[in-house]
């Protein structure tokens, strides 16, 4: 079995992470949050903070460093801390207090004075609900709302009332944190009118862009370095606040700054999933045909409006075959941290709500909840002509349900001693995207080659996935590959963000390669090079003609060069005119709940996914897996408590419930393997974020059939199962 290329450098604590950097002369910054939650600052008093030992620079809206609004092509504006006065949230970064240690910069930022003028705060998405705004539009350009009725039908409530069979209920899925091993952090040093970032990110490349323009310099000036991400899952997407404010004071004071957040600080000073609620109606046939589906959401966001948790779009819209479909989405503008992508936005909490409402659907229709899904299975998204390129869902519930044993399912689980037991189950699925992605390769005359892009490996393997699309695309064994990546200077890479990375620097690798191996041939047939005017073929990375062969690297230095470079681009394109894409999955629960304790403890989990082609067995296996234990951790244990004045009840690792290896029992992940050539010449399809669909309505469903009991939010307590 292939193994990961990072993993020895990363359990012996060779793997140099951002904040692992230390530089001659370098400060360390702390920094300073609100403690309400709506309001402006009057005033900020640092004189005890600036008399403390070791302070060489404090910070603050009214003392600030120069920094502007950050803008990507990809994410728009991010924003950027001490810009304001004003404050919108409990714990927004408010300052910054540099000095000779970590811990001096800690003190001293504990003397900071903060006045006030304090003003309302709307913190509860439940009291937020009535001045709900429509979002805007979503990912596909779709609007908020979004209708699709059969010929003859005139409203959604019409495809309802002639359906036999109605079920609805509303849901609602909890704000989490991505709460990544690595707390976001960052070291910058100048060196003239250039700077390097060493921070955590999905894409060196893209914090580059938004370092540069939010210090107002050139982007060659700006130097983003990450080879290592301990974590990241949507939350270092957007450049973080230590990265702004480590870089511009590293630019103020002339020296290098290191920032790190605090774990604390990582809840709030970062941006996290919103909260959501959801309200689902499904019509059907007394057959289980669907005949109606309607999906209203709403999502909290900070009152930026930064993010939309796209839960209707992401499930509802593409999900299943039905014939009239309504969607809504909307947000609720509140006085609580930024919210961002996580780990499926949209599909995770979306499909908590969808397939619970299925399970519910199946019941009042008396239906096996498997068979129910397999009846809808869409050969193409609901309103749209283009039909899904490779589509094996069916073909997961059959396998998972005969590995599972779900045969032994009985309405109403089964006992085993003092524990209930129940079995649950769920569609995962997740679309295949790819971004514009550029490889470059670099073939050496000591027959080695590189194989690198500026993208980021947050523990998703792109770094062994480089090495292997590298070795087959060049024909060489994966030990003569180094490859690079985490660092702005390479080719921009695109992001390891959206389940895109493989497919998109895979293609891009399979482009760079074809034009390494063209160069080549045509290097060796020149006039006066080794097989002039002959007709040269390569394989097994040789050069081959008239019956005679030599490596890439006796051909190079024959012809007295050291290297051969090109780059290679792909994008997204006109396969997206011809198929619909997205990635598959059937996900398998048993529950335990206890008797007289009521503890829910998941005992099985199957996880069975079609994601094309797998490039690595191992690091798409721990991807999934890694996504089926958040999904789990969102059913049973995950959820910030946010107090009426806004402050996190449970912000910090002691109060913040995450599983243990105790609350996971193995995790079994199966393929059912079909390259998807049409979306990508590689054939893989993404598979970081479709572990986690699906897993918390597994649960839920696994804790209804073992109970009885219909737990319509997560994380699902004790207390519901009293
Ligand atoms: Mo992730 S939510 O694909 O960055």
């Amino acid at each position: 079995m292939i193994t990961r290329l990072d993993a020895p450098l990363k359990v012996t604590g060779e793997a140099k992470y951002g904040a692992d950097h230390t530089f001659p002369g370098q400060a360390y910054g702390y920094v300073v949050l609100s403690t309400i939650a709506h309001g402006e600052l009057e005033a900020m008093d640092f004189s005890a903070a600036r008399e403390a030992p070791g302070v060489i620079g404090v910070y603050s809206p009214f003392d600030p460093l120069k920094l502007k609004t950050a803008t990507s092509p990809l994410f728009g504006e991010t924003w950027v801390p001490l810009q304001t006065k004003e404050v919108t949230y409990y714990g927004q970064p408010i300052g910054f207090v540099v000095a000779e240690t970590f811990e001096q910069a800690r003190d001293a930022a504990g003397l900071v004075k903060v006045a006030y003028r304090e003003l309302p705060a709307k913190t509860s998405l439940t009291d937020g609900l009535a001045d709900a705004e429509d979002a805007p539009p979503g990912r596909d350009g779709e609007g908020s709302t979004l209708e699709i009725l059969e010929d003859g039908v005139e409203s959604i409530a019409d495809a309802f009332a002639a359906s036999p069979v109605v079920v609805e209920a509303t849901y609602s899925t909890a704000t989490q944190n991505h709460a990544a091993m690595e707390p976001h952090s960052a070291v910058a040093v100048w060196d003239g009118g250039e700077v390097t970032v060493y921070s955590g990110n999905q894409a060196s490349n893209l914090q580059a862009m938004e370092l540069a323009s939010a210090l107002d310099v050139p982007l060659e000036a700006v130097h983003c370095v990450n080879p290592f991400v301990g974590g990241a899952f949507g939350g270092k997407g957007r450049t973080s606040a230590p990265a702004f404010l480590a870089a511009a004071a590293a630019r103020d004071l002339g020296r290098p700054v290191k920032s790190t957040l605090a774990r604390e600080q990582v809840f709030t000073a970062t941006a996290g999933r919103a909260a959501t609620v959801q309200t689902i109606k499904l019509g059907a046939e007394r057959d289980g045909s669907l005949v109606a589906l309607s999906h209203d959401s709403w999502c909290s966001t900070d009152t930026a409006r930064s993010f939309v948790e796209p839960t209707s779009h992401g499930t509802s819209r593409e999900w299943y075959a039905t014939r009239n479909l309504a969607i809504s989405q909307k947000i609720v503008p509140l006085n609580v941290p930024p919210t961002t992508f996580m780990r499926a936005p949209g599909e995770a909490p979306g499909s908590f709500a969808l397939e619970s409402a299925i399970d519910e659907l199946a019941e009042a229709l008396g239906m096996d909840p498997v068979e129910l899904r397999i009846k809808n299975n869409s050969i193409a998204p609901p309103g749209k002509d283009l039909q899904w390129a490779s589509k094996h869902l069916d073909e997961c519930f059959r396998v998972g349900a005969a590995r599972f044993g779900w045969q032994h399912r009985r309405p109403g689980g089964h006992t085993d001693g003092d524990w209930l037991v129940g079995l649950g189950a769920a569609t995962a699925m997740f679309p295949a995207l790819r971004f514009p992605a550029t490889v470059g390769i670099t073939l050496n005359a000591d027959d080695t080659a590189e194989v690198g892009t500026s993208g980021a490996d947050p523990g998703t393997g792109l770094l062994t996935v480089l090495s292997l699309i590298g070795a087959e695309s060049l024909d060489i064994p994966a030990d003569r590959i180094t490859p690079k990546l985490g660092d702005s200077a390479l080719p921009p890479g695109g992001l390891s963000g959206g389940s895109t990375a493989t497919a998109s620097a895979g293609t891009a690798i399979m482009i760079a390669a074809t034009k390494a191996i063209d160069e080549l041939v045509a290097l060796a047939s020149d006039p006066g090079a080794p097989f002039e005017g002959a007709e040269v073929t390569y394989a097994d990375g040789r050069v081959f003609a008239d019956g005679r062969n030599m490596t890439f690297g006796e051909l190079l230095r024959t012809l007295g060069r050291e290297k051969l470079e090109v780059t290679g681009s792909s994008a997204p394109g006109e396969e997206l005119t011809k198929h619909s894409f997205s990635s598959w999955g059937a996900q398998f629960v048993e529950v335990r709940v206890h008797k007289w304790t009521r503890e829910a403890r998941v005992s099985r989990m199957l996880g069975v996914f079609d994601a094309g082609r797998i490039i690595n067995d191992k690091a798409a296996r721990s991807q999934l897996m890694g996504g089926m234990i958040w999904g789990i951790s969102a059913a049973l244990h995950e959820g910030l408590e946010i107090e009426p004045n806004g402050r996190l009840a449970n912000g910090d690792f002691a109060s913040y419930l995450l599983p243990v290896n105790a609350d996971i029992p193995e995790v079994d992940v199966q393929f059912v393997e079909y390259p998807d050539t049409l979306h990508n010449a590689v054939g893989a399809r993404g598979l970081g974020e479709i572990g986690t669909v699906g897993m918390a309505a597994a649960v839920a469903n696994a804790v209804h059939n073992a109970t009885g009991i219909r737990v319509r939010h997560i994380p699902i307590t004790i207390e519901d199962l009293l």
